[in-house]
């Protein structure tokens, strides 16, 4: 087992063509942070890279979307970028660029080592070119019409409609994103990485030597290596991008997935000069924080690049999350469906710990997971606020109340098995959460660090240090005590002592729970740091478990809160801002391209029926009385109906697109003799006909208000 020396913590670099999203936090920016956090805390050697991914198709789609220069987009959204990492804590010791000039030459040479060495195979072959354009074209800049599902406008990698991953081979009628132009087939050169020869090395290397590996990312790569490496071109026919460095190679560029990766080493070097001994030595441990969409590059490409290289460490893990969805959806950039960092900043000022402690708490560690402002709000209300920043508000009002602001002495001699058990889970809580990093389990830790001070408040309701000082105060003024018979014939002393012990055990135990949650929750952890007038240096690790951190007399300031209560209208009103985003989008995405949502194909014809077949149905016109959320199911409303002759409950599956306020009053066409059915525990009493539009959906109504129950036939 190799003794490490020196980290080098690496995140994903963000491609530079829009703003991050709390899906991205939680899937590699906010772990990555957590784990460094700790590791400085415990005064390792340790550099945390990272900084925006600069090239590639998704900058110039996002250009050309955008009517500016792929120069322009990623200006634009470094800085965005860069800002929002730096709002929520994520503390990078740099954020670079891949339009770096050093980033520039760090890929070049790196690509003409492997090329001197004999590395690439040269291959030519047919690609598509827009004779109009003069180009050849990324597949993302192939359209044409899915063989899956008939979409015309689906994409030369993918169809967007029905998520089949394609090739420009596959489409039908294939043409140029840009000029429209129908394509041709031209011949050209690339340099391809035969993936294949590092076969037996990465086998070594990740199935016999990683096997501690997550099981979603050791998973991935056994089933990348059994179903055979191939050759993989790693440079494109691109004007945007590092350029090759070789004299035949005009209009080619390193291939996106060539260079970004490259970009943890030009980015260590930008940031300092012994960058080698992070990159070169042994002893230094490297960990890529990734989401899951980035495995096989991590752990497979990049791994292989840097031994085809040669004198690069290689990676000791690479703990990739899951991918978070956001109320029930998956996160969709284009339908924006997704809660941005930079709007959470603006409604959430100087909530910064908020986010990180409800994203590490349901961080998609293992599987994907879902954010809901709901349990967002739960968990502010009822473990921060409740349980952590109760404990450490209590202890402080009452410190200053019973103890005039002093850290009280102990009394070792008036101690009892409470406080003893207290003390020694100082040590316990700090083994565990100190596993659970180092294990990459960052929501137990997290869940421990909780659960210290729910302990905390514990102690302090069975150590009852308001009542003992009740009871001497009443000793003190000659009067009875009457009413807390436990303490019957105690004396002074042994009150006093046992005020003291309480309030003592409970500061330090406030000072380790600073230390505790300092990777995770680090605005909070400065908050105490000034209550109880320490410095940094108190946030070391090797302090943690300690119960003598705060000095007996010593004089601490006031209490002040640490987390506020989230308010249902706040819930309520980030909820809207989802909704009210995504019909924004799929209006302008209709705007934008009225012809796409013409012709977008309708369902196919079903077999043919009698009339009295559709007799059957009992088709009425109701109007909605009420409409409310159904707990605990993302997609349904409950609706009230009116048929004329009785009110109907219903249950729908609209609330994806519809906020309940909004529909009150409408009238629909109900299915009103269909068989009852159970929703959620709730029966319901008939079907709603709605019309799909490309995922729009609009209620069937009459044209003109009719009376309520009228029949449609
Ligand atoms: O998926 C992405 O957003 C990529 N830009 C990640 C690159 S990670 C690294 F290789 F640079
Ligand atoms: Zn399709």
């Amino acid at each position: 087992m190799t003794k490490f020396n020196r980290y080098l913590i690496t995140a994903a670099l963000p491609y530079a063509n829009g703003p991050v999203h709390i899906g991205h936090l939680a899937g590699c920016y906010l772990p990555a942070d957590i784990y460094v956090r700790y590791l400085r805390a415990k005064k390792a050697d340790v550099k945390f890279v990272c900084g925006t991914d600069e090239h590639g198709v998704p900058i110039t789609i996002k250009a050309m979307k955008e009517g500016i220069t792929p120069q322009d987009v990623v200006d634009k959204y470094h800085k965005i970028i860069g800002d929002s990492f730096a709002a929520m804590g994520i503390s990078f010791d740099i954020f670079a660029r891949t339009s770096a000039p050093i980033h520039h030459k760090t890929s070049q040479d790196f690509f003409l080592k492997m090329y001197n060495d004999g590395l690439f195979e040269e291959k030519e072959s047919e690609q598509y070119f827009d004779p109009e354009k003069q180009m050849f074209l990324a597949d993302r800049y192939i359209v044409g019409t899915c063989p899956n599902c008939g979409n015309d406008k689906a994409y030369g990698d993918q169809c967007e409609r029905c998520g089949r991953t394609l090739s420009p081979d596959e489409l039908i009628n294939p043409h140029s994103a840009l000029s429209n132009a129908p394509l041709v087939k031209k011949t050209t050169k690339h340099w391809y990485m035969p993936l294949q020869n590092y076969e037996p090395w990465l086998r070594e290397y990740i199935i016999e030597g990683h096997k501690e590996w997550k099981n979603n990312v050791y998973g991935q790569c056994k089933s990348w290596l059994d179903s055979g490496l191939q050759s993989r071109a790693m440079t494109r026919d691109s004007n945007w991008g590092i350029k090759v460095p070789l004299a035949d190679a005009e209009g080619k560029v390193l291939y996106v997935w060539f260079d970004a990766p490259i970009g943890y080493i030009s980015a260590t070097k930008e940031l300092t000069e012994n960058w080698a001994d992070y990159w070169c030595k042994d002893d230094t441990k490297l960990v890529h924080f990734i989401g899951k969409d980035n495995i096989v590059f991590h752990c497979i490409i990049f791994p292989a690049m840097l031994k085809a290289h040669g004198g690069f460490v290689v990676p000791d893990n690479v703990p990739a999350n899951e991918f978070l969805n956001i109320e029930g959806e998956k996160v969709s950039t284009s339908r924006n469906w997704a809660v941005w960092v930079n709007d959470y900043i603006q409604d959430f000022p100087d909530q910064q710990d908020v986010l990180r402690y409800v994203l590490c708490a349901t961080a998609p560690e293992t599987k994907d997971n879902d954010f809901t402002w709901k349990d967002f709000q739960d968990r502010n209300n009822n473990e921060l606020v409740a349980v952590f920043g109760n404990f450490v508000n209590r202890t402080m009002v009452l410190m200053h109340k019973l103890c005039g602001g002093k850290v009280p002495p102990l009394h070792e001699e008036f101690m009892e098995d409470m406080d003893r058990e207290m003390l020694k889970e100082f040590g316990l809580a700090k083994e565990k959460i100190e596993n659970s990093i180092e294990n990459y389990r960052f929501r137990e830790a997290l869940s421990e660090v909780i659960e210290f001070a729910r302990k905390g408040n514990q102690y302090l309701q069975k150590s009852e240090p308001w009542i003992l000082s009740s009871v001497l105060e009443k000793i003190k003024s000659g009067e009875p005590n009457t009413k807390h018979p436990q303490y019957e014939g105690k004396s002074e002393a042994y009150l006093q002592a046992r005020i003291d012990i309480s309030m003592h055990i409970c500061l330090q135990m406030t000072a380790n729970l600073a230390i505790f949650a300092n990777p995770f929750l680090p605005f909070t952890t400065k908050k105490i740091c000034h209550m109880l007038k320490v410095v940094d240096r108190m946030l070391e690790w090797d302090n943690a478990g300690s119960a003598t951190l705060l000095s007996v007399g010593y004089t601490l300031r006031g209490p002040e809160l640490l987390f506020k209560k989230v308010e249902d209208e706040e819930v309520t009103a980030q909820v809207k801002k989802l909704h009210d985003g995504l019909k924004q989008a799929m209006e302008a995405a209709a705007a934008a391209a009225p012809a796409q949502v013409e012709e977008t194909p309708v369902a196919p014809a079903k077999p043919e029926i009698q009339y009295d077949d559709f007799a059957k149905l009992d088709l009425r016109v109701g109007t909605i009385l009420q409409a409310e959320k159904v707990a605990k199911a993302d997609k349904l409303l409950k609706l009230l109906v009116d048929i004329g002759t009785e009110q109907r409950t219903v249950v729908s599956g609209i609330a994806m697109h519809f906020a309940p306020e909004d529909i009150i009053g409408k009238q629909v066409t109900l299915v009103a003799n269909l068989a009852p059915r159970k929703m959620r525990g709730i029966e319901s009493q008939g079907m709603i006909l709605m019309a799909e539009d490309n995922g729009k959906l609009v209620f069937v109504n009459p044209a003109e208000a009719v009376k309520p129950g009228s029949g449609v036939n």
